[in-house]
């Protein structure tokens, strides 16, 4: 109802609608800001991306309130479940988003114990990815007389030199002080309890798929609008270049209602 209307014989009623237009621009320009804002693509080092990530430039209704970015020295990073992740990739065409810890980057020994979980209305898991498990704080050697690859040692809870060790699965830390499980390509390989090149892997990251579905975005894009997260309903919505917001499409001129 924002669109211009053009009209070769003008009648009172185009007169009221070109009024309402004017009387309706100081009262929308937040939303006229979003088009602006939400236009603009979260850049950080080799990552580029739009909808549905908010962040840095991108105020929160531009994306989805869980998948927000920041941009650190070039290095994009978000937050899920309370563990801080490393962003490596974000492939958009499968909605897929390669993530590492930030706590393991520097070795197997986080200062805080977290499982990498996710809120399966926003996560899918991807083939291809299995958990491991990392169990600390083990007062006896887990199982004796079996000799066990993956052993390390760790400060936990303010003591040195505790053991842990790594098991296949979503596992609970058993007798040992806690655990935290990963996800970690799957590989039938014995290499993957050589710790050192544990460690190199879980840099490399783990794949999650993001499930929202952006077949109304495209619509909105293919309307010269951006998308965005209406934050009452939490429905997506679509900011426009003429101001408006709140349906799936931005009005094209063309499109426009006659009113002669
Ligand atoms: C890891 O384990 C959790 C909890 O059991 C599960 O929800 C998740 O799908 C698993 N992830 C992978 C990649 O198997
Ligand atoms: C952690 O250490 C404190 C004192 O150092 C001890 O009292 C407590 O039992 C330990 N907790 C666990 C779960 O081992
Ligand atoms: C991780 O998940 C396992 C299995 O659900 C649980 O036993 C363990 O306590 C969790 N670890 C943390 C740090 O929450
Ligand atoms: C683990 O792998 C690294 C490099 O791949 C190698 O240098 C090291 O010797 C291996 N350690 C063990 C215990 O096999
Ligand atoms: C939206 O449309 C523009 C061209 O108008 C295009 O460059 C951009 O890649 C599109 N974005 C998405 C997410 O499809
Ligand atoms: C929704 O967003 C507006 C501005 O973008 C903000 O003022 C308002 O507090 C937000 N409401 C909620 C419930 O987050
Ligand atoms: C919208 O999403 C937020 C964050 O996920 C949630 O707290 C809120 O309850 C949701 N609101 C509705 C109406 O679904
Ligand atoms: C501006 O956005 C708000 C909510 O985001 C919406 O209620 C309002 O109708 C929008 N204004 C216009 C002119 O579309």
């Amino acid at each position: 109802m924002n669109c211009l209307v053009f009209s070769l014989s003008p009648s009172p009623s185009v007169f009221v609608i070109v009024l309402l237009l004017f009387v309706q621009v100081p009262s929308s320009a937040s939303n006229s800001s979003l088009f602006t804002d939400c236009s603009n693509q979260f850049v950080c080092g080799d990552i580029s991306t739009g909808f549905p990530f908010w962040g840095a430039g991108r105020p929160s209704a531009c994306g989805i309130p869980e998948l927000e970015l920041k941009c650190e020295n070039d290095i994009a990073r978000m937050s899920i479940n309370q563990v801080a992740y490393r962003v490596l990739e974000i492939k958009h065409e499968f909605k897929i988003l390669r993530i590492a810890r930030e706590d393991y980057s520097a070795g197997l020994c986080p200062p805080q114990l977290e499982n990498s979980t996710f809120n399966p209305k926003v996560f899918d898991p991807v083939i291809g990815y299995t958990n491991l498990t990392f169990i600390y704080g083990c007062v006896v050697t887990p199982i004796v007389g079996i000799p066990l690859p993956g052993l390390f040692t760790c400060k936990i809870n303010d003591t040195d030199g505790q053991n842990g060790y790594i098991q296949g699965g979503a596992a609970g830390p058993g007798d040992c002080y806690g655990s935290v499980f990963v996800p970690v390509p799957f590989t039938n390989s014995p290499l993957i309890w050589n710790v050192t090149d544990l460690e190199e892997l879980l840099k490399e990251g783990f794949e999650v798929r993001w499930k929202f579905d952006s077949a109304a975005c495209e619509e909105c894009n293919r309307s010269s609008g951006v998308c965005g997260i209406n934050n009452v309903t939490n429905q997506t919505t679509c900011y426009c270049p003429d101001q408006s917001s709140g349906s799936k499409t931005c009005a094209l001129p063309g499109m426009c209602l006659n009113f002669s």
